[in-house]
């Protein structure tokens, strides 16, 4: 399932060069290994998606995120002027409380990625950790009384969590970890209906992979005659459905396990938090159509 980064090119920034190096850098993968490892195995039941956001349609760890920055970049601006010390004494500490659910939900998400996008995630959690090390010292410096000492380490952390969020921007846009990978399915396929084969190409019980237009789909012909068709590149990170297990009326993704209704494309399980394009399909003269089932779709 490991992807492979393009090599760095002439014209590229330091920061740019530095960041391919680490997203080729394989020396910590034995303890990211270990590390995801016991994060997937922890007993979180249905939490784990909530974890992930499949409720809010798109990862949560951005969302949360917002509290601890927001609250400690709004510290370093009232430790700026005179006689704010109080409030940005509260804010440190707000932003303390809020960084355990930010990082809870983080892990999640980066114990299901490939290995380039979880060795960014380390050094990421790495950098925040920094900060929330920097940030509880601070506040213990600030409630002593040792005001001088409690702002020094409160822009220290508010530097290693910008550190912390370049990653994260990184991961999130540049590495695509987070996105809906079957999002430019509705722009890539035509409108109307799509011939994909003959009626013996699809074996009940087996997941055939087709394409439509550049699109990739898996037929799936059920016992009970029904016939599905499903975008193949699952949503979470474009893992191929038709060399995933069928069951129960749905298909698993054999990368991170992300369940999908076949009937419908709905995503009843993580780590995927966006459901997957389905189609309608018919037989026409012996031959398997099918037709992308859009949202402003009357029939
Ligand atoms: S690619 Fe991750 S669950 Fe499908």
């Amino acid at each position: 399932m490991s992807t492979t980064s393009p090599r760095p090119r002439t014209g590229q920034n330091l920061t740019l060069r530095l960041l391919d190096r680490l997203e080729r850098d394989s020396r910590a993968d034995a303890v990211i290994d270990a590390v995801a490892a016991r994060v997937r195995a922890l007993p979180l039941g249905r939490g784990r998606d909530v974890l992930h956001g499949r409720w809010l349609g798109h990862p949560v760890h951005p969302l949360l995120v917002q509290v601890p920055v927001g609250s400690w970049l709004s510290a370093a601006v009232l430790d700026l002027l005179p006689g704010r010390t109080r409030g940005a004494d509260v804010l440190v500490g707000v932003g303390l409380a809020a960084a355990t659910p930010a990082a809870l939900t983080g892990a999640a998400d980066w114990a299901e990625l490939h290995h380039e996008q979880q060795r960014v995630g380390l050094v990421h959690a790495v950098a925040n950790t920094t900060a929330v090390g920097l940030y509880a010292a601070s506040l213990a410096c600030r409630l002593r009384g040792r005001r001088a000492a409690g702002r020094a380490l409160g822009f220290l952390g508010l530097t290693a969590v910008g550190v912390g969020g370049m990653l994260g921007g990184h991961l999130a846009y540049r590495q695509a970890s987070g996105a809906n990978h079957a999002e430019e399915v509705a722009h890539l396929v035509g409108e109307g209906w799509h011939r994909v084969g003959g009626a013996a190409d699809f074996p009940v019980g087996r997941a055939v992979r087709r394409m439509v237009d550049d699109v990739p789909i898996v037929v799936v012909h059920e016992p009970d005659g029904e016939i599905h068709a499903l975008a193949d590149r699952c949503s979470h990170l474009a893992g191929p459905l038709s060399e995933g297990a069928i069951a129960d009326g749905c298909v698993e993704c054999p990368w991170h396990g992300s369940v999908f209704r076949l009937s419908d494309g709905w995503n009843v399980r993580g780590p995927a938090t966006a459901p997957q394009p389905a189609f309608d399909t018919r037989m026409v003269d012996g031959h398997l159509e099918v037709r992308l089932r859009r949202h402003d779709q009357e029939d």
